[in-house]
């Protein structure tokens, strides 16, 4: 029997952990050759290497070097760089994951070229035309064949929208990653390299909405300054959020502050134990809202609006804008989330999407 070749495309941080299990069960079938293209949407070590090494993905088969860039141009560049590839050596199938510009640069090169695609992390909806990942899920999911949602609002949403795809609920592909690196985490990483024990609150702020604009980063500044003097802050920067807040010159406060400690952007492993250890995350990040939720930790997010209700229905996540930011954080502490079980979020999604792959092409073999 011949393999069949699975793209399986990465570009962002947020990307990586989605396809490494995926990667890790597609490997161990003998009729499956999984491939891994990263576009280089991220390309910093802190961003990328260091999320391949935590994840034990070996060096991609095929790297892009896409870059930052407006909209308009990293998309332009993934379209000219990955139709080249699928014209050179079509795959069976491309499995784009997530909301990023990479994602729907490969979902339209393979789709025009006839390739079959499937989207993991399909259905989900901020319902924020605002946001630029909110139109790169619309397009997606409206032109893939498989349509693997994480929960059943997103089995709905795509209903709701008449999405000709195959959908099927296979549950949440990050969790399978957590679950794995649970084990191997550091549970004292803020106690070790920053002389902090709990309680201390973990901040992640990168959306262009929180920190392009001088008067909306200022404001969350000053709202963490007044977090600061109730809970230590540790706060891995993002290369976008530390552009920013040089060029509005907001960093020298930050890093005056006494109890606000800025990393360097952190790899998964020693993130997720930053994260085991807190007593509460500030963020404005998709996936964060969902591992917390998984954690238990409570989780408030800086956002209008999240594509995750999820998180919200369980009482795990609160949303907020930055001038809100405080009394978010006081209501989140006054009532504190109860241990919440969601159904398919158990390590075994890749497991399922295998499955779902031997259907979808009629294997029959027993791996
Ligand atoms: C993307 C995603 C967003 C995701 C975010 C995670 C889209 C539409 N957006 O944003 O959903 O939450 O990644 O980070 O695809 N930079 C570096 N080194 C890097 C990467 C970026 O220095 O490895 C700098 C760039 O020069 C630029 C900024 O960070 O100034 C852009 O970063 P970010 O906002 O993360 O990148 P996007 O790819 O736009």
């Amino acid at each position: 029997m011949s393999t069949h070749k699975i793209h399986l495309i990465a570009g962002a941080r947020p990307n990586f952990m989605k396809i490494a299990p995926l990667f890790h069960a597609l490997k161990s079938e003998s009729w499956a050759e999984p491939l891994i293209v990263h576009t280089g949407q991220h390309y910093d070590s802190s961003m990328s290497d260091n999320f391949f090494r935590d994840l034990e993905l070996p060096e991609p088969n095929y790297s892009l070097g896409i870059g930052s860039g407006s909209h308009a141009e990293q998309t332009a560049r993934m379209l000219i760089a990955y139709e080249k590839i699928c014209i050179d050596s079509p795959p069976k199938l491309v499995v784009v994951v997530g909301d990023v510009n990479s994602t729907l640069g490969a979902c339209l090169v393979a789709k025009k070229l006839g390739l079959q695609v499937a989207h993991l992390e399909a259905g989900l909806r901020s319902f924020d035309r605002q946001m630029p990942e909110e139109i790169n899920r619309i397009l997606v999911d409206s032109i893939s064949d498989i349509l693997w949602t994480p929960s059943p609002d997103g089995d709905m949403n795509l209903l709701n929208e008449g999405n000709p795809g195959r959908v099927k609920c296979v549950g949440n592909i990050m969790i399978d990653s957590l679950i794995s690196i649970l084990p191997r985490i550091n549970r004292e990483f803020a106690a070790q390299e920053i002389g902090i024990s709990s309680p201390y609150t973990a901040v992640t702020l990168h959306r262009p909405g929180n920190v392009d604009q001088m008067n909306v980063l200022g404001e969350i500044v000053k709202q963490l300054e007044a977090l600061a003097k109730e809970m230590p802050l540790i706060f891995p920067t993002h290369p976008r959020t530390l552009n920013r807040l040089k060029e509005f010159n907001l960093l020298t406060r930050l890093k005056e502050n006494s109890n606000i400690h800025l990393l360097e952007p952190l790899g998964y492993m020693e993130f997720i134990g930053l994260v085991v250890g807190a007593s509460l995350i500030l963020t404005d990040s998709g996936g964060l809202q969902e591992e917390a939720s998984y954690l238990n930790i409570p989780c408030i997010t800086v956002r209008p609006s999240t594509e995750r209700p999820t998180t919200i229905k369980e009482g795990t996540n609160l949303l907020c804008d930055p001038p809100s930011i405080f009394e978010a954080f006081e209501k989140m502490l006054s009532s504190p989330p109860k241990k919440i079980s969601i159904p398919l979020w158990d390590g075994q999604t890749a497991a399922r999407i295998v499955t779902d792959l031997k259907d979808y092409f009629q294997i029959s073999t027993s791996n």
